[in-house]
């Protein structure tokens, strides 16, 4: 009864303000209907290319329990979700990785809070295009003037942790870390080429027992659920998606 009363006078109170400010109605309105195409559209995964959802706490029992920190987040574009920052950051405090690998730095922002959480010995290897590279020009892959290149961890208190490697995903060699990290976010081009080669040279760098995360797995993004549903489909990487975030995550 009392919620119905509530919900009466919410209703009342927004007619009065329609009739006294309809400008300031009809702009609530219209601000809401796009925060919740936009939260929708983040949240949505590609209708095509599924992947199982599965809850973190399932994931990685006991991580619902687990302190993580986070240092000068910030929810900019093109950087991870606050949630999608704490499941990462929580994932890497209770799995301890040593040797971690980000592929696509940006501004860093994430690579400080990837540091920031692994042990104090461990290294956090992050690779992007160089300044120079023609890939630079195309607007579809790349969305960062090179300046702007790992801007947050150089000023974090963890940036002796990093270490910033330059290359084009896609000719990079890989092979030194064969089989010697422990956990990998996959961010970089986010087409299915891309994707698919990106995650190729994941699984060859990871360690038994280590762990990848990929980003940006929903529907504005059809070339990296495609690719991670076909190697989910091969039966041998059981790649699901992690409930509320556009993670996806394998640990072998
Ligand atoms: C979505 S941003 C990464 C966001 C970052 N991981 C974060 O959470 O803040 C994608 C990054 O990948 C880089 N990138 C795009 N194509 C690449 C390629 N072929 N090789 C290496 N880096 C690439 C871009 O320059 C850009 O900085």
């Amino acid at each position: 009864m009392r919620k119905i009363m509530s919900l009466c006078y919410t209703q009342l109170r927004y007619a009065a303000l329609m009739v006294r400010h309809p400008h300031v109605a009809r702009d609530f309105w219209f601000h809401l209907y796009h925060e919740a195409r936009i939260a929708d559209k983040l949240a949505q995964p590609s209708l095509k290319y599924r992947l199982p959802i599965k809850d973190v706490g399932d994931i990685f029992p006991g991580i619902y329990a687990q302190e993580y920190s986070l240092e000068s987040y910030c929810d900019e574009y093109g950087a991870v979700s606050p949630f999608e920052a704490r499941v990462l950051a929580a994932s890497i405090r209770l799995l301890k990785p040593k040797t971690l690998f980000e592929i696509g730095t940006f501004h860093g922002g994430t690579t400080v809070q990837i540091a920031l959480n692994a042990p104090a010995d461990a290294v956090v290897n992050t690779l992007d295009l160089p300044e120079d590279h023609p890939l630079r020009a195309d607007r579809d892959n790349v969305d960062l003037s090179p300046e702007r290149l790992g801007k947050r961890y150089k000023v974090s208190s963890v940036a002796n942790k990093i270490h910033q490697l330059y290359g084009n995903s896609m000719e990079f060699d890989f092979s030194p870390f064969a089989r010697s990290c422990d956990w990998i976010f996959v961010d970089a081009a986010h087409t299915y080429d891309y994707v698919m080669s990106d995650t190729r040279n994941a699984l060859a760098m990871l360690r038994p027992g280590g762990t990848i995360f990929w980003h940006d797995v929903n529907m504005a993004f059809e070339g990296t659920c495609r690719a991670l549903a076909e190697y989910a489909n091969s039966n041998q990487f059981p790649i699901v998606r992690v409930r509320g975030t556009t993670l996806a995550c394998y640990r072998s």
